[in-house]
Formats: C-alpha cells, sequence, structure tokens
C-alpha cells in the first residue's frame, strides 16, 4: 500500500480520498499544516501554491484538493470563492439568490495537487454537472452537498458510497491515481 500525506482541515474530504483510493492501493494520511489559501480565481492556482508549499514545509510528498461550486446562471458564482461563501452566506442564500430561477445547472469541480519537495507540483482535476435544488435536501455529506443534485438527488441524500463513485473528487483522484501508477511502472 503506498500512502499519500493530504494536506487538508477537512475531515470529510479525508474521509471520501481514503475511500476512493483504497480501491486503488493507496491510503491517506491527514496532515493539517495549513497552507495558505491564495484569494486567486482559478481553482488550478490555488491548488498549485498550496501543494508546493507544503510538500517543501513537510519536506514530504503530499496532496491538496481546491474544490468549487460553479453556478451557471450565476456566472460561475461562487466558484473559487466556494469556501469564503459558504462560510459567509450559506446554503440558504444561495437557494434565496436561485429562487424563480430557472436555469438550475452548476458544476462542482475539484481540483487536486500533488508534490514532491523541491519539485513542481501536477494538477489532476475531475467535475460533475448537476442542478440546484429547489431546497436543501439530505443530511449526508458536508458544504454544499444538501443542494447540489445529481440524477434527482443530492449529494446530502445519496449514500457515501454513491456520492464517491461519480463526484468531482472521485473523478479527479482517479486521474490522480492512474498517473501515479504508470510512474511507479516506469521507475
Ligand atoms: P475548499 O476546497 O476547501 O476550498 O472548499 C470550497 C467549499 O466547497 C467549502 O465550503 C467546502 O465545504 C465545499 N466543498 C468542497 N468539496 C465539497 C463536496 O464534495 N461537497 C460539498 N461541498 C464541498
Amino acid at each position: 500500500m503506498r500512502k499519500i500525506i493530504f494536506v487538508t482541515g477537512n475531515p470529510h474530504k479525508v474521509r471520501e480520498a481514503g475511500d476512493i483510493l483504497s480501491h486503488v492501493g493507496i491510503t491517506v494520511e491527514q496532515n493539517n499544516c495549513g497552507y495558505p489559501e491564495l484569494q486567486e480565481d482559478k481553482l488550478e492556482d490555488i491548488a498549485k501554491f498550496g501543494a508546493k508549499w507544503a510538500a517543501d514545509r513537510l519536506n514530504n510528498e503530499v496532496m491538496v484538493d481546491d474544490s468549487g461550486l460553479f453556478i451557471e446562471a450565476l456566472g460561475g458564482f461562487p466558484g473559487p470563492y466556494s469556501a469564503y461563501v459558504f462560510d459567509t452566506i450559506g446554503n440558504a442564500r444561495i437557494l434565496k439568490l436561485m429562487e424563480g430561477e430557472t436555469n438550475r445547472r452548476a458544476v462542482f469541480k475539484c481540483v487536486i495537487g500533488y508534490c514532491r519537495p523541491g519539485e513542481e507540483p501536477y494538477l489532476f482535476s475531475g467535475d460533475v454537472v448537476g442542478d440546484i435544488a429547489d431546497e436543501m435536501q439530505g443530511t449526508g455529506g458536508f458544504g454544499y452537498d444538501p443542494i447540489f443534485e445529481v440524477g434527482g438527488a443530492t449529494f446530502g441524500e445519496m449514500g457515501e458510497d454513491e456520492k464517491n463513485r461519480l463526484s468531482h473528487r472521485y473523478r479527479a483522484l482517479l486521474r490522480f491515481a492512474q498517473w501515479l501508477e504508470n510512474l511507479d511502472k516506469k521507475t
């Protein structure tokens, strides 16, 4: 089993990544060293900076995860500002902003940054297209899960297994795991 240090303060992300990666022989260990989250317009730039900062700081290979919810009718808001918006206005206010809006389309995107000390980071992204629900549904998951719907159910209504088979995080981590596997074959 290969072990990857996942630098994040979010235990839900660790749990999901641990479950997803366990199927491809990788275990995940959380480190909460708190890398500076740049307020950038692109998830990629945030993940790139965080992965490099943490790899150099811990002198170890690490991965980070930066995710965002992009709502079409709101011009992609909150996107890279998803954490700030969730902490300030939250799901109820987002639903208020979406009241009467017929275009409910939204994309959840995850960017995994991976870096070894002294090297440049690699990025792997995954996204899932869904809809903003009319009201909060379900008690599972975290963050925007109760308002993000895929195939008629919100992530909050799905069991963890179902979310982890189709989520933005699953798709990004799968790319990452395939890349690691190819790398290991070459070395
Ligand atoms: P960050 O990647 O930690 O910056 O997350 C941005 C925001 O999106 C935070 O408020 C997270 O709680 C939320 N978030 C990240 N991933 C998910 C997810 O898989 N489901 C629901 N909310 C998420």
